[in-house]
């Protein structure tokens, strides 16, 4: 049985703020909602339906195998930053023992726990499952504990997100710092950036549009400069083209460490 989050339940295309989320409140006392910066305006719903639309067609044309490799070799604790509708949980490998998936949007976010749901429901084999946490936070104030995580992972979300350099300090701060033979945590990217020449300049030009529908995302967002900015080493890094996203938009991807010098 394919596990795939299912449709969204009681919500119209005319209901923004989506369905009331029982499982999880929005805490207006918790910090992570307090202080979430809120970015361009931008319809959620809208977003949802369009990204619930246009993943199948995305995963068959590549994009679960560039999953598959994005988690590939991961193991302990991972922070899935904007887990959308939790297309990645299925790719975990078994050495993964607890994602916790963060995910604002109210409307992906039931899908990924719906998902995450079903996948230990139909689990064969539940000691390689990892634990899955739905979690309604955003990337600027994660909700784990300084060092607690072994790998954070970023796909295709870091072109949405409003305050890039908070979220990468945010990372650096969860992440597990090397000790002895121990090595640091990693970051995990999959993130589509700015191409070089005309392609990029086409993308310059429709970044207000494409930020528009496509729930803020920035089309040229230079993501490796942001990541050597923020300290970490981006030699790990690979910028590749993907044929299933517009050709605009080649794809960052591979593993980075906070650098020595950082
Ligand atoms: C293009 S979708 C990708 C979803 C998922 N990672 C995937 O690969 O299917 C971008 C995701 O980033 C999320 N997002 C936007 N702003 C965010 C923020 N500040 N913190 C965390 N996630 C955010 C959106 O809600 C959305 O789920």
């Amino acid at each position: 049985m394919a596990c795939d989050g299912g449709p969204e339940t009681g919500v119209t295309m005319t209901d923004p703020a989506g369905p009331a989320d029982s499982s999880s409140p929005t805490d207006p006392t918790d910090p992570a909602v307090t202080t979430r910066p809120t970015g361009p305006a931008r319809d959620d719903a809208l977003f949802a339906r369009g990204w619930a639309l246009a993943s199948p067609v995305l995963e068959r044309a590549g994009l679960a195998r560039a999953r598959r490799k994005l988690v590939a070799g991961l193991s302990g604790t991972v922070v899935e930053v904007g887990a959308g509708s939790g297309a990645t949980f299925e790719h975990y490998p078994p050495e993964v023992t607890r994602v916790v998936a963060v995910e604002p949007n109210r409307l992906l976010r039931e899908r990924a726990r719906r998902r995450a749901d079903c996948l230990a429901r139909t689990a064969t084999d539940t000691a390689g499952r990892p634990r899955i946490e739905v979690v309604d936070s955003v990337a600027e104030a994660l909700p784990v504990g300084d060092g607690d995580a072994d790998a954070v992972v970023f796909g295709l979300v870091l072109c949405t997100v409003p305050d890039v350099p908070a979220a990468l300090a945010e990372a650096r701060r969860v992440l597990r710092a090397g000790r002895g033979d121990l090595t640091a945590g990693e970051l995990r990217l999959l993130e589509h950036v700015r191409a070089d020449g005309a392609l990029g300049r086409a993308a310059d030009r429709i970044a207000p549009l494409w930020g528009h529908i496509g729930g803020g995302c920035r089309p040229n967002q230079d993501t490796a400069s942001l990541l050597a900015g923020a300290g970490f080493d981006t030699a790990g890094l690979r910028t590749r083209p993907f044929p299933p996203v517009v050709p605009a938009m080649p794809m960052l991807t591979g593993s980075a460490r906070v650098a020595h010098s950082a």
